[in-house]
């Protein structure tokens, strides 16, 4: 059976390392890939083929599966026909084309969709892509604010250490919580699911609490869309918070539904002048009033970063760990030596 990808004009992670191709024709696969496939990543065509992959420069026929990571060109994709595309492929933004390459005999397999259970956490490239994301946000908001982080105290006097509030503390926010800590900034953070509180502070960050209120977690886990009552209290909370916060990293995201929109245009005018936020949801709309996606805007002051690719921005380390993700899944796919579709964990996974 033979293993390939694809190069994506926009993406730079690759869904195949060096490391992933030894392991795969450990398995039994012939892995092909096209020339330069790692180069933005990092992973020159030698080391791969020290893994034992053949590079090829025409088009590869009769692949069984192609690992890729987010594809950009879903729509001019020539693949072999009975194949199987395994990736994220966004399938609530990407139904019609999706439909069309099901129809025309491409076999489809959305790694968002693995559950996440104990048994998928090996695979879970949500969280392995959103915890580097979470990093480098935080990275790329220190690297815009151009002041320093942490208290310094020296002979020609204080500087005070700055403030930084996450909004949404799951994966992607508690790293960012992580990173800012590591800064010496001091960190608040919010979040409507209650069990947030105890992992905000466990990171040595301070939890700000809507008074009275509900816990917006559903019985999965993830947080639920929030009464009126509760975003009118919510508001006036964080626009006394965002008053004293020079780095604001957004990430708050309802399952299925656009993201909830939390700064409003007015609050972003209260900010301190030089004030950064990193709104890391504006795939689904953001959750800034005046975020753009994939832009950097200034209103008053205050650079308001609206990027979608920051786990690609850190293409090493991402590839590394969704070619990991990837390796694990398609174990799963496999039993003597043919693919086998029968674990819930891949069934969950097909477009049909
Ligand atoms: P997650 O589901 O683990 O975290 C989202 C958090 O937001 C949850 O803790 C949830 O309780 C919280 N939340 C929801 N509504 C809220 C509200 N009204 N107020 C406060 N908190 C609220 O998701 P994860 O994996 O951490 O990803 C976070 C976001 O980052 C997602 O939107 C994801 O699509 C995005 N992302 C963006 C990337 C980029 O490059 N911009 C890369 C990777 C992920």
């Amino acid at each position: 059976m033979i293993i390939s990808t694809i190069i994506d004009p926009i993406e730079k992670r690759v869904a195949i390392t060096p490391e992933t191709v030894s392991k795969y024709i450990k398995l039994g696969f012939d892995v092909f890939l096209p020339e330069s496939v790692g180069t933005t990543a990092g992973f020159s065509d030698n080391l791969y083929i020290e893994a034992g992959a053949k590079i090829f420069d025409t088009k590869i026929k009769d692949v069984n599966l192609y690992l890729c990571v987010k594809p950009s060109n879903l729509s001019e994709l020539e693949l072999t026909k009975g194949s199987y595309l395994i990736a994220m492929l966004s399938p609530f933004q990407n139904e019609k084309i999706l439909q069309k390459l099901f129809l025309n005999g491409i076999n489809l397999c959305a790694l968002e969709k693995i559950p996440r259970i104990t048994r998928a956490q090996s695979m879970d490239i949500l969280s392995s892509q959103a915890n580097i994301a979470g990093y480098k946000a935080m990275i790329d908001a220190i690297a815009e604010y151009g002041r320093v982080i942490p208290l310094m105290m020296t002979a020609a006097g204080t500087i005070r250490p700055a403030k930084v509030l996450i909004i949404g503390a799951g994966v992607a926010g508690l790293q960012a919580i992580a990173t800012a800590k590591r800064m010496g900034a001091i960190v608040y953070a919010f979040d409507v699911r209650k069990a947030a509180k105890e992992q905000v502070e466990s990171l040595g960050a301070i939890f700000i609490e809507v008074e009275n209120s509900e816990n917006g977690e559903t019985a999965g886990g993830y947080a639920m869309e929030m009464s009126e009552g509760y975003k009118k209290k919510q508001a006036e909370k964080l626009n006394e918070v965002l008053k004293k916060s020079d780095i604001v990293v957004t990430t708050a995201q309802i399952p299925g539904k656009p993201a909830p929109v939390l700064i409003t245009k007015e609050m972003v005018g209260n900010m301190p002048n030089g004030s950064v936020i990193v709104d890391m949801s504006t795939e689904t709309g953001g959750n800034c009033e005046l975020s753009q996606k994939d832009k950097k805007i200034i209103y008053e002051g205050t650079t308001i970063i609206g990027y979608t690719d920051f786990a690609s921005r850190v293409a090493h380390d991402s590839s590394q760990l969704f070619a990991r993700n990837i390796y694990n899944f398609v174990t799963l796919m496999l039993k003597d030596s043919k693919i086998d579709l029968s674990d819930e964990i891949v069934q969950s996974t097909l477009i049909k």
